[in-house]
């Protein structure tokens, strides 16, 4: 691991404001549409005092009012609007931001080296797309464009205020700058303790999917209580964390409510001292509290929004972690031999073996997930300071296993090949490397004598059939699974390749079900069970008339419609062998 990548992960995730502005600018119509309204809103606002204050100048001259008043009302109702529809642009706008950041991370996690997702667990992954992202809202909506919007007010407002009592003025000015720079100091603390909160919070999904998706060996082993412990125990700490962010950002709240009234009572205090000895008259000072009404809202606002930024850049340095993790294929050309990245038919040699395996040595580095780390902050957040830094500083620890040595071999064209060795020989790894899920730390692959390194993965990876030992099947239907590398397949070569791998029969069991629900609707309710969505009532209808397509048909429609069945979360409605034969029929499907 490289000095700098160790600093990174010692300090944890960040991000800068400067990171959160392209989110932003993907939003450009309604980020205009938003300050646009804003600025609207302000002036609406502004001029509200002002009005006032001349109704209240009348009132004392005896004027008659009429058109102010009228003004005025339609004034106050065109803000209330406004701000309605400021409201709405501005969560779509966070909607909008969440759903970009989700796509980043979605595109960015399903490129990721295979290495990766050896040292990062899946429900921490799934927490970041679900989780981190709507953080982000909350920057946009109680966040940064009110502010700005709030800022035109609040300036608007404090320069109201200097021109009707420079004095009065400036002791409000003060008690709000102060109170503004306590806020500023307290929320740089929200950060880092979002980043741990929501870091927990990964921690937590992941304990969930690791249970949920190991459920029946937790049973059959008797491990519920101690998996729920376990899984609570992690919610505990998220809690815990959650309680600091909490503490944090309410610190915020007596500090803006004591500066708020510390400038009313200031105001009124010595406005009304100010007003008897004549030095302003009670329409100044009714403007005044108006103006400084005004300027509360914005600044409340604003204590909010400090707040709001600093936990989207906690959530923000999470996503940032991932979406700045170069791709597989992002350094290829670099890795190259060649220098770049070449089509196989432009190298390869005809003479050459299909796959030879030039002094191949390989190390896997993989990390156990430094859940750890998490716990002893939780623990040492409640001890002391100096642990929560030491704990904090802990790298994940990277696991090296030396796998393959100074391995050479030819496969020659056209032969079969078995690679047989003790269980943790290495047979899966060096189909991995044939994959090029990993590249040899030395040596090198060749595939019809052209250094895999000079593909593109693409290319190569479609040259191959690949089964995975665990032969994993997607949830969907049989149609999806097959499909997955051969998108334009045929039901009937689909049919074709379920037969080959002897899942002819289940095929054939699932369309006989549909048919028998077909032909005697009233026997229904005791269809056998079958892998298979309930049958549609539309066909039930037209099978049971008399003029029937001839039977092969039926046969050929029912199994077309039995590729459609469900096969369940990871196969789950399958049976181990039906999964591992599933996978080869896909393998079959795209085989080049
Ligand atoms: N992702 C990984 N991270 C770290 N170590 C790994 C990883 N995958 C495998 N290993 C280690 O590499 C060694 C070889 O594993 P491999 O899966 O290639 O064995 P195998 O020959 O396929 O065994 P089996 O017959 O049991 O499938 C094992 O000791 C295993 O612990
Ligand atoms: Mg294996």
């Amino acid at each position: 691991m490289s000095g700098a990548q160790t600093t990174g992960r010692r300090r944890g995730p960040r991000a800068s404001l400067k990171q959160l502005v392209p989110y932003l600018l993907t939003q450009r119509g309604p980020l205009t549409l938003a300050l646009a309204l804003g600025i609207v809103g302000a002036g609406t606002s502004l001029a509200q005092p002002v009005l006032l204050g001349q109704v209240i100048e009348r009132v004392q001259l005896s004027q008659p009012l009429g058109v102010l008043l009228v003004i005025l009302s339609v004034l106050v109702v065109v803000d209330a609007l406004l701000s309605g529809f400021q409201h709405y642009v501005l969560q779509r706008m966070g909607e909008g931001v969440v759903l970009h950041s989700r796509r980043t991370l979605i595109a960015r996690i399903l490129r990721l080296p295979i290495g990766e997702f050896d040292r990062r667990r899946t429900g921490d992954l799934v927490s970041r797309v679900g989780s981190d992202t709507t953080l982000l809202r909350a920057v946009l909506t109680q966040g940064m464009v009110e502010a700005i919007s709030g800022l035109l007010v609040f300036f608007g407002a404090l320069i109201g205020m200097l021109v009707i009592d420079p004095v009065l003025f400036g002791i409000t000015f003060s008690v709000v700058v102060i109170a503004l720079m306590i806020v500023v100091a307290v929320s740089a603390k929200i950060r880092p303790a979002v980043t741990q909160a929501q870091q927990k919070v990964g921690d937590l999904a992941a304990q969930v999917e690791r249970s949920i998706s190991s459920i029946r060996t937790i049973r059959a082993a008797g491990a519920t209580h101690r998996e729920q412990r376990a899984t609570e125990a992690e919610a505990e700490e998220a809690y815990v964390l959650g309680l600091k962010v909490a503490k944090i950002s309410a610190l915020i709240v007596p500090i803006s409510f004591l500066a708020l009234q510390l400038s009313f009572l200031v105001v009124l205090g010595l406005g009304g001292y100010r007003v008897a000895i004549g030095a302003i008259g009670i329409a100044q000072l009714v403007m005044f509290i108006v103006f400084l009404f005004l300027m509360v809202a914005p600044l409340g606002q604003a204590f909010g929004a400090i707040a709001a930024v600093n936990q989207a850049l906690g959530a923000l340095g999470r996503i940032q972690e991932i979406v700045t993790t170069p791709a597989e294929n992002d350094h290829d050309v670099a890795l190259a031999p060649a220098g770049r990245i070449v089509p196989l038919a432009e190298q390869a040699q005809p003479d050459a073996p299909a796959i030879r395996f030039n002094d191949v040595s390989f190390t896997y580095r993989s990390a156990a997930p430094a859940r750890i780390d998490a716990r002893e902050l939780v623990r040492s957040g409640r001890g002391g300071r100096g642990a929560w830094r030491d704990a904090e500083a802990a790298p994940a620890e990277i696991v090296e296993t030396s796998v393959l040595k100074n391995v050479s071999f030819e496969i020659a064209r056209s032969s079969r090949v078995a690679l047989v060795g003790p269980s943790g020989a290495g047979k899966s790894t060096t189909l991995a490397l044939i994959e090029r899920f990993y590249d040899p730390d030395s040596g090198s692959i060749e595939l019809h004598g052209v250094d895999l390194r000079n593909l593109d993965r693409g290319e190569l990876r479609a040259q191959l059939g690949y089964v995975e030992q665990d032969a994993p099947v997607l949830a969907g239907s049989l149609r999806d699974n097959l499909l997955l590398g051969s998108p334009d397949a045929s039901d009937a070569e689909c049919i074709r390749v379920l037969r080959a791998v002897n899942l002819g029969g289940l095929l054939e069991r699932t369309a006989a079900n549909l048919a028998h629900i077909g032909s005697a609707s009233t026997h229904i309710d005791s269809a056998p069970d079958h892998i298979g969505s309930a049958p549609d009532t539309e066909n039930v209808e037209s099978l049971g008339e008399s003029n029937l397509p001839p039977t092969s048909d039926i046969a050929a429609a029912h199994l077309s419609r039995a590729l459609d069945a469900e096969v369940g979360e990871r196969g789950i409605m399958l049976s181990g062998g039906e999964k591992q034969r599933l996978a080869i029929a896909r393998t079959l499907l795209s085989a080049p």
